[in-house]
């Protein structure tokens, strides 16, 4: 019997380490990585979020440590989130320059230049009922929040941030803070738009992290509904026109149907964003021996590539770039 001719043999390419390595289709590399980390008052503080473990709240005293092991692994863009004492209605400490935000950015830059900080330009941070913007009549007023949400990226670029990432879902917030950049001589800045954010349980880890939970309500009013794909579409079509240079779609591993719309649909370079609940969920697993974590992240990342991402922002940058030098 010449059963050969009756079917295809798919596993002639996956017959060895060195065959399959030579067919592989897609690659993790270090510099896709965008590493996310919160920064403190205070001194000489390092405190491990409960919910994620390995991620860590550090004071500006002790960034330049952390940059030197970021720098090491070969880790090239970073992402910053302030978490300030103090706080009220407007978020001011968005943008003020002496912000957390913005004297981290400055140490950044001294320290290792070639470091890319990427400014997360939102307010929920830095309000004290914990929305993304300023409110009246108990809802997020949009035009009055896009008014602060320019100064915000403005104050950012003027402390040396390389990029402006807005994460507020504010209709109209990617032509308001390029017009606002612009307008300060920083034409040259990129806009890296969360463009597609979807209002997600996935979320919770970073708000402990970030100390940036709602108080009243929730995100549903600005932030986009699981349930929708077209949305996505017509979310990521505005902020191309008004001038985003980079399009995030958040979170990521529930989503990759939508990082690969956005992909195959805008030529601008795509981000996926690998949410705090995504780690969280792998770590706690990882921590009662129940996966291989090691194979499980690197899987996770590879899948993500493959559906479109050109990068990735992930709390697990080090860990990931560890495991690729050991290749
Ligand atoms: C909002 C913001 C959020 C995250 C980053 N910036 C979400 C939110 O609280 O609505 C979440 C990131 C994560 O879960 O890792 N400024």
């Amino acid at each position: 019997m010449n059963i050969n001719q009756e079917f295809k043999r798919h596993r002639r390419l996956r017959s060895s380490a060195s065959m399959r390595s030579l067919v592989r289709e897609n690659h993790l590399r270090t510099e896709d990585f965008i590493y996310p980390i919160f920064i403190v008052e205070g001194k000489s503080k390092k405190n491990q979020v409960p919910s994620m473990p390995g991620v860590y709240q550090i004071s500006l005293d002790l960034l330049e440590e952390e940059l030197e092991e970021i720098y090491h692994l070969g880790i090239r863009a970073m992402m910053i989130f302030g978490v300030p004492d103090e706080k009220d209605e407007q978020g001011t400490g968005a943008f003020i320059e002496s912000g957390i935000v913005q004297e981290a950015t400055r140490i950044i830059k001294k320290a290792y230049p070639e470091i890319l900080v990427v400014a997360d330009t939102c307010l929920c941070e830095y309000t004290s009922h914990g929305h993304c913007g300023v409110i009246h009549n108990h809802d997020v007023d949009n035009d009055e929040s896009l008014k602060l949400l320019a100064q915000t990226a403005v104050s950012q670029a003027k402390a040396g941030a390389d990029i402006i990432a807005p994460s507020n879902m504010m209709d109209g917030f990617v032509a308001v803070i390029r017009a606002a950049l612009d307008e300060e001589g920083f034409h040259h800045i990129p806009i890296m738009s969360y463009a597609v954010k979807y209002a997600s349980s996935f979320y919770g880890p970073f708000r402990d992290a970030a100390d940036s939970t709602p108080q009243f309500g929730d995100r549903k009013t600005y932030q986009m509904d699981p349930a929708n794909r077209l949305e996505a579409l017509r979310e990521a079509e505005s902020d191309v026109e008004e001038g985003a240079d980079f399009l995030i779609v958040k979170p990521a591993m529930s989503y990759l149907d939508i990082v690969r719309d956005v992909r195959d649909r805008f030529n601008l370079p795509v981000v996926a964003y690998n949410v705090s609940g995504e780690y969280s969920m792998v770590k706690a697993a990882a921590q009662n021996g129940w996966i291989n974590e090691k194979e499980l992240v690197l899987e996770k990342l590879t899948a993500m590539k493959r559906a479109g991402a050109d990068l990735i922002i992930t709390y697990f940058a080090k860990d990931a770039a560890k495991w690729l030098a050991e290749k």
